[in-house]
């Protein structure tokens, strides 16, 4: 789909009160975007990269304590923390768009693919303990409900990753997939702060954050760092909705900002699109806030990103 239409749609339903639009937006996902073929697979791989991530650091996700920010529509990061052995996961959400017939569905596809599931993990939890805990959730239960007690999964939403009532010293981890780009620098201090109350003093965070532009993930005609075109002003008028808004912090200006806040990144994992390279070296037109970047600064795709509260005073 055009870019340029998605956006109008997108702009169109973020004039109208949340509870008009959510579920009219979720049909046309459901429809024609990105939840039109939901499987589990990229998400419980996600949890994997995270529990990689810990064990890199010398945690492990065993008996550990997770909270979630960015829940959306699935479950699959949570259930893949908890069959890699997690003993409570908390996973929160400014909008409650967790969906009972998707969990159900990617239930199903447990079911049908329990070797690419299997697959999936080994190396990676231990195989006892996978196996209890594949075979109570597969069998175990059938309603959302049902896996969020099983699973040890509280779901909270709405819930504002910047405020919560949860202890002081409570968590192992502080993790996100795709959630942080789509938060405004303001909001990420807050988050980041009240991650620095929540975790542990060996806590970590762990957190993959997508930087491209998400309109190319539908429209093939332009590339992941299109958006760096534009002004403030015209970013906020195509895509200044509730839907799309993307921050376009780059990877730098990520670094910075925990740096303002006194915590140490211990990992940095990027990957930089070669094909937005080339168009950068072809002279794409940057808007200024971008141009004074090194190339693969502003071509960065995503990061892994690990920190520590650690060092703090
Ligand atoms: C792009 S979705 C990603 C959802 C999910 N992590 C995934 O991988 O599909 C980003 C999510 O972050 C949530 N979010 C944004 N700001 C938040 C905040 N301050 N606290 C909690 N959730 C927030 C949004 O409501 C949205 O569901």
């Amino acid at each position: 789909m055009h870019w340029k239409l998605k956006a109008a749609v997108q702009n169109l339903m973020g004039r109208l009160p949340p509870d008009l639009a959510n579920p009219i937006y979720y049909r046309l996902q459901s429809s024609f975007g990105g939840l039109r073929r939901p499987t589990p697979v990229s998400r419980l791989k996600a949890g994997i990269d995270v529990v990689r991530r810990l064990r890199q650091f010398g945690h492990s996700a065993e008996a550990a304590t997770f909270l979630e920010i960015g829940t959306g529509h699935q479950l699959n990061l949570p259930l893949s923390l908890w069959l890699c052995g997690a003993s409570q996961i908390t996973t929160v959400d400014l909008n409650r768009y967790l969906k009972e017939q998707l969990v159900i569905n990617d239930l199903a596809y447990l079911r049908r693919h329990e070797d690419e599931v299997r697959d999936l993990f080994a190396g990676i939890s231990p195989p006892e303990l996978f196996e209890e805990r594949f075979e109570r959730l597969v069998t175990g239960a059938d309603s959302l409900r049902e896996v969020l007690a099983l699973t040890h999964v509280r779901y909270w939403a709405p819930a504002d990753a910047g405020n919560l009532a949860l202890e002081p010293g409570s968590m192992d981890s502080h993790v996100s997939f795709t959630v942080l780009e789509h938060i405004s620098a303001e909001a990420l201090k807050r988050i980041f702060r009240e991650g620095c109350r929540l975790l542990k003093p060996d806590g970590l965070f762990v957190h993959l954050i997508d930087f491209s532009d998400h309109f190319a993930h539908s429209d093939e005609a332009v590339s992941s760092v299109n958006f760096l075109q534009f002004s403030e002003s015209e970013w906020n008028r195509l895509a200044g909705n509730r839907y799309m808004f993307h921050n376009r912090l780059r990877v730098d200006e990520f670094q910075n900002l925990l740096a303002e806040l006194d915590l140490k990144i211990l990992a940095l994992d990027a990957r930089v699109d070669d094909a937005a390279v080339a168009v950068l070296d072809r002279g794409f037109p940057l808007d200024e806030r971008f141009r004074n970047k090194d190339c693969r600064t502003n071509a960065t795709l995503e990061a892994w990103l690990v920190a520590t509260p650690g060092l703090r005073g």
